[in-house]
Parts: C-alpha cells; structure tokens; sequence
C-alpha cells in the first residue's frame, strides 16, 4: 500500500484501520489527509435527500455545532428516512460521536436546524434539551460504554432508564416488555449487572435505552470491545430493531465492514463534514473507502 513517505514514522503512533502487521497501517491523519481528497466530490444536499427516498423522518440542515466556541461540524447534512438506518464512519476525531451529541442536544448549536417527524409534521428539535428529547421527541442515545451501574441488578438498570416516565409504575412496565422479549436479560434480572458477560452488557445498555420506548436511536459504536460473537449478536439486536420495531437508527461504527453491511445509507465523514454517502453495501464496494476503512 502508498501511503506516503511519513508512514513508517506515523505508523508507529497510528490507531489504524487495519488488522494486520505494522506495514499495513495506516494513520489517521493519512486518512484524513487521503479522504479530503475524495471530500471534492462531496454528495450535494440532493444526493443526501435521494438516499432518504425523499421522505426524510431525522433531518439536519446546515448545522455548525461544536464545544464551546470551537466549532466541529461545519455546514453538515443528513437525512434518514423512518425504519432507516444510517452509519458513520470515519477517521478518529472527524466528529462523528459531535453528530450523535448534536442531535441529542450535548453540544453547542451554532446555527441550522435539526427536525424529526414525518412529512409536514416535522418538530424542530434543534434547542431541547437531552432530557426533552428523551421524553418528547422519541430520541434516544446508547452510550458508547460504562454506562450500566455494576452494583445493581439489571432490573434496577432497565429501570433506571425509565426515570423520564411519568410514574414508576411505567418504567417498570415497560422493563417487563423488554424481558418478555429478551429471555436471556429477564434470566439475570436480579443479578447485579457485574455478573454479565461483555454481549448481556451490551444488550443492557440497549435495552435501558428502549425504555423510554423512542422512534430514534443514537448508536456510538456498539460493537467496541466486543469480542467477535457478541458483535454478531448487536448487529441481530439492531436489526430486529429496525426491522421489526420500525426504529430509525443513526449510528458510529468503527468497523466500518460491520457498520456498512448493517445500514441502508453510509456517510463517512472527514474534518466535520460528509466526504462520501451512499447506501451501505454501495460504500462497502468504494475503493477508496476499502483502502482507507476496510483493511482492503
Ligand atoms: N466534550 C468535548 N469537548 C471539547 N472537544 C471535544 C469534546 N468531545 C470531542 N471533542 C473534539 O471534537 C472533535 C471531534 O470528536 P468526536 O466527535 O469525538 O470524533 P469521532 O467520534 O469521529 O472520533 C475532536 O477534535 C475532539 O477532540
Ligand atoms: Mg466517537
């Protein structure tokens, strides 16, 4: 692989992509540097709006959003359609963990509009807070890790997801749906959640999520620190989710190979802003994005 004269000396730094031996990596900034080049051919808000079959039911027009003063997104654009999926990938730091804060209401708004609904019923969302989100516009985020409380047990967990509901009495409702529906977390249900395996914990961290009962899920790469079986067993958990619940799913993926055989439209995203979009298994076959996210 070319991948420039300073590869031996980023190398030894990298957080690659690939797999394989220290000759094979490449760094981040190679990355970056090699995807702003493809960023030329940027997708126009059309081609965004076609991938969400003109019927968007997530919408971010033009946002610039970031932390503080500083900005991160800059001029950024996604559609989803409702019972979707969307995945971003990208390089380490290109801002895509500030598109999920964004929609979740985490970062500071600059300016563009965030909307959910369908057809004309569109809400804009762009200034409610995470809570508001969580408990009126059917948004909900799945924290990327450590998020489930060790020490208690995993109903106590699943309930803890419910604190937005109106009364106990509906959180706990809604957790008995949840274990109706995954024997394997109604099982341990009074065990503590430290007694799970890395899969259970994950599947947990789903579930406290599907309390609230959202429309949108917010997925920051669920597949980390997984190992290879309880990878598989998220992907089935997600796609059952959209594909029998009817959510709509926005999520960050480092496996990119994952990430894009899973979803119906792909964005990877460069210096906060979207270098490619195509559907899924169309990106899977980019050669740009095998050389620089699939090891290929
Ligand atoms: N809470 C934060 N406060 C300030 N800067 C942040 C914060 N979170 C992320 N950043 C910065 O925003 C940029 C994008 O980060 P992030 O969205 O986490 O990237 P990605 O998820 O693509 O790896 C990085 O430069 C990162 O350092
Ligand atoms: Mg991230």
């Amino acid at each position: 692989m070319v991948v420039g004269d300073d590869r031996t000396k980023n190398s030894k730094r990298a957080s690659g992509y690939h797999t394989g031996s220290v000759d094979t990596v490449i760094s981040v900034d190679d990355v970056t540097r090699e995807a702003q080049k493809i960023a030329e051919h940027a997708p126009s808000k059309e081609d965004i709006a076609n991938l969400a079959r003109n019927n968007p039911y997530v919408i971010i027009d033009n946002l610039r959003a970031g932390y503080g003063k500083m900005e991160i997104l800059h001029d950024f654009n996604l559609q989803v359609g409702k019972k979707q999926s969307l995945c971003l990938i990208g390089p380490n730091g290109a801002g895509k963990s500030t598109i999920l804060h964004s929609i979740f209401g985490f970062t500071t708004i600059f300016s563009g509009q965030i909307r959910i609904g369908e057809g004309d019923n569109k809400r804009d969302v762009t200034k409610l807070t995470s809570s508001e989100k969580l408990s009126r516009a059917g948004v909900a985020y799945i924290l990327q890790d450590k998020s489930i409380f060790p020490g208690m047990t995993v109903e106590e967990n699943l309930w803890m997801g419910g604190y937005l509901k109106e009364t106990p009495a509906e959180a706990k409702e809604a957790a008995e749906k949840i274990f109706e529906k995954y024997s394997r977390l109604a099982e341990r249900r009074s065990h503590p959640a430290r007694v799970l395996s890395g899969g259970e914990r994950r599947l947990l961290e789903i579930s406290r999520a599907l309390v609230m009962e959202p429309e949108v899920l917010l997925v920051d790469e669920p597949s980390i620190g997984l190992e290879p079986r309880f990878i598989d067993m998220v992907f089935e958990i997600l796609d059952d989710l959209q594909n029998s619940e009817g959510k709509t799913i926005i999520m960050v993926e480092q496996n990119a190979k994952k990430g894009l055989e899973f979803a119906d439209i792909g964005y990877v995203l460069v210096s906060g802003e979207v270098a490619i979009a195509g559907p899924g298994k169309e990106l899977l076959e980019n050669p740009a994005v095998g050389r620089l996210f699939l090891g290929g």
